[in-house]
């Protein structure tokens, strides 16, 4: 059972801008998936018309929520000026029926207790970004869609808000999240959806995309006394066609580079038996390196669009 189903979705705005074309994908409950894409991409029309503030020209969205409801956090500040920063939640609880007790504990999650009493005309644009989340967490939902929500906050408040979305999502609930983070996506998303110029390019576990993105890991050894003088020769006349080695001009080590699916006991067995190890590390590619690596040289995302199991 899906929670929410995205099928056939075109949305063409009236200036004539094609934002989104033909996008289809599932997102099951249980699951953290994050839209990324270039600015313009889609993300927020695709949220947009996920969460019921725009129709698309086309196409179907299906939510399954339970009794569960909604909540939406929008790319764009939307908080009542003239409210406190309490206010401005206790607002969005009292429409969801959420307890009183739910308003303190995002406050105190956000980090809100300080400015609670303050207008939110007068409290800062990363605090303000807080509100706006703190009024998506108030309430219990089935499916949360928060656009992107790291956007403006320094880096430890980023950390916290995707670690607690992916805590929200353990706990059963499906959240669907933009956000130009790759590092945090990297550590709390399931998946990832990849729009580029409003068509879906990828919808795959991060894992899964990182590997067929292509990513490599370096690992470097270093040797306890220095290879004997034939022994780069050998070395490179084993190596398989797909790594790269360059090794040390004194012999006391080499790097090699191998694609990420391969893993290191691969390169443990091509390491001459004979030759003691001192030192060995392995720095494997994250997603923002692939990302920006297919960004440069335009090259198309991961050809097959996978729907995650
Ligand atoms: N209300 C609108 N009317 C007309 N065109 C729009 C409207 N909103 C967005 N667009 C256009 O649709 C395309 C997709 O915009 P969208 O806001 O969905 O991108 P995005 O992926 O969220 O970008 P960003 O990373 O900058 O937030 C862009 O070309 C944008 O200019
Ligand atoms: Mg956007």
């Amino acid at each position: 059972m899906h929670s929410l189903t995205i099928d056939q979705i075109t949305k063409r705005y009236r200036t004539g801008t094609e934002a989104l074309s033909g996008v289809s994908f599932a997102v099951e409950p249980g699951t953290l998936l994050a839209v990324v894409g270039h600015n313009g991409a889609g993300k927020s029309t695709l949220l947009n018309i996920v969460s019921g503030l725009i129709r698309p020209t086309s196409g179907t969205v299906t939510t399954d929520t339970g009794r569960g409801r909604l909540m939406w956090a929008p790319q764009r500040t939307m908080v009542d000026w003239s409210l406190t920063v309490s206010q401005n939640i206790e607002l969005i609880a009292r429409l969801t029926g959420a307890p009183a007790s739910a308003v303190d504990r995002v406050l105190e999650l956000l980090d809100l207790d300080k400015v609670r009493t303050q207008q939110a005309e007068y409290i800062s644009g990363g605090q303000l970004q807080r509100v706006q989340i703190a009024r998506a967490l108030v309430a219990d939902a089935a499916i949360y869609v928060l656009d992107e929500p790291t956007a403006g906050l320094d880096p430890a408040a980023g950390e916290l808000v995707m670690e607690h979305l992916r805590e929200r999502a353990a706990s059963g609930a499906t959240v669907l999240v933009s956000s130009h983070d790759l590092d945090a996506i990297e550590r709390t998303a399931s998946g990832l959806v990849l729009l580029d110029e409003g068509r879906l390019r990828a919808h795959l576990p991060i894992q899964e995309f990182v590997r067929r993105a292509g990513a490599t890991m370096k690992v470097r050894v270093v040797f306890a006394e220095p290879m004997p003088e034939a022994c780069p020769d050998r070395l490179a006349a084993a190596l398989p066609p797909e790594w790269t080695l360059e090794t040390d001009a004194d012999r006391a080590g080499l790097s090699v580079q191998v694609p990420l699916a391969t893993g290191l006991r691969p390169v443990l067995a091509w390491l001459p038996a004979d030759l003691r190890v001192r030192d060995l590390s392995a720095e494997k590619q994250s997603l923002r390196d692939v990302y920006l690596a297919r960004h440069a040289e335009r090259s198309p995302a991961p050809e097959s669009v996978m729907v995650q199991q």
